[in-house]
């Protein structure tokens, strides 16, 4: 299962990949976590330290390493010998509850046709790697699916969108499902993110309900999670027992009886 986390900027996509993908490394699943965004923050929320996430090299300032794993076949398709484990040992690192990590760092821009080395391995990698019942794949997406172009998207199972109470996060999860359907991704899911009355819960399940996406659960608004982010720490560490966490647990158990059964 590969799971895409998006969404508009600032909806909390970067701390709800990275404590979905503990709690589900908890429950026994092999995750791995890539972080697809050039800001390079999903090691924090991961819980691995600012050492070793500087050690990290992006795949993206790898690229004749790349190049030797991408192979530009006819009509502009891409092979790909995958060998995810050797990738991971050479380029990634393992965080707590042994999520292992991937940096993509730049993936530029460009549509369908990009062929741009690392936005074509990304795309192999979802498209040939960890197929297996316990495998699952976390990707931390940058704001705006246009980015990533269509090409990489199509290899994602589940389109995970974060909502936050406000129009424009509406707006945005309806131009992700929009796009989702013309590339056939199996299933968009909805969470809603800082949530902090029963009016804003409304607001979002009404919004979603008119675009025709399921709502997974809420997710409250919380100091903890701000706080944990200024000491440069996973919410997980920070604050195990808060009702934040307790709601992500809660929409991660609805996302394997759903998803990974
Ligand atoms: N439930 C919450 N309660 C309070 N603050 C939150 C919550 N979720 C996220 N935040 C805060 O919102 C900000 C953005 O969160 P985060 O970085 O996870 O979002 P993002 O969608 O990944 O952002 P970007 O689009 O920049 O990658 C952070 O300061 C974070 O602490
Ligand atoms: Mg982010």
């Amino acid at each position: 299962m590969k799971v895409a986390i998006v969404g508009k900027g600032g909806v909390g996509k970067t701390t709800i990949a990275g404590t979905l993908a503990r709690l589900l490394a908890r429950d026994g699943y092999n995750v791995l976590a890539i972080d697809a965004d050039p800001n390079l923050n999903l090691a924090s929320s991961l819980g691995i330290p600012e050492e070793i996430a500087k050690k990290i090299i992006p795949l993206s300032e790898n690229i004749e390493f790349i190049r030797s794993r991408v192979q530009p076949f006819f009509g502009g398709i891409m092979s790909f010998t995958p060998k995810v484990d050797d990738v991971v040992d050479r380029f990634g690192v393992t965080g707590p509850d042994g999520v292992k990590l991937l940096v993509m760092g730049t993936v530029r821009s460009g549509g369908s046709g990009c062929m741009c080395p690392e936005n074509a391995f990304l795309r192999a990698l979802l498209s040939h790697i960890l197929l297996g019942r316990r495998d699952v794949v976390v990707l931390d997406m940058v704001a705006g699916l246009e980015h990533l172009g269509r090409g990489t998207a199509r290899g994602v199972d589940l389109m995970l969108c974060i909502v936050e109470p406000s129009i424009k996060a509406i707006e945005t999860a309806e131009r992700i499902y929009k796009l989702a359907r013309e590339i056939e991704i199996r299933e968009v899911a909805a969470i809603g993110n800082k949530i902090l009355s029963e009016e804003d819960k409304v607001f979002i399940s009404k919004g979603l309900g008119e675009i025709g996406i399921s709502l997974l659960g809420h997710i409250p608004f919380d100091e903890a999670v701000i706080r944990a982010d200024m000491v440069g720490k996973a919410l997980l560490d920070y604050a195990p027992s808060s009702k934040v966490v307790q709601s992500i647990e809660e929409v991660k158990n609805i996302i394997v009886e759903k998803y990974l059964q």
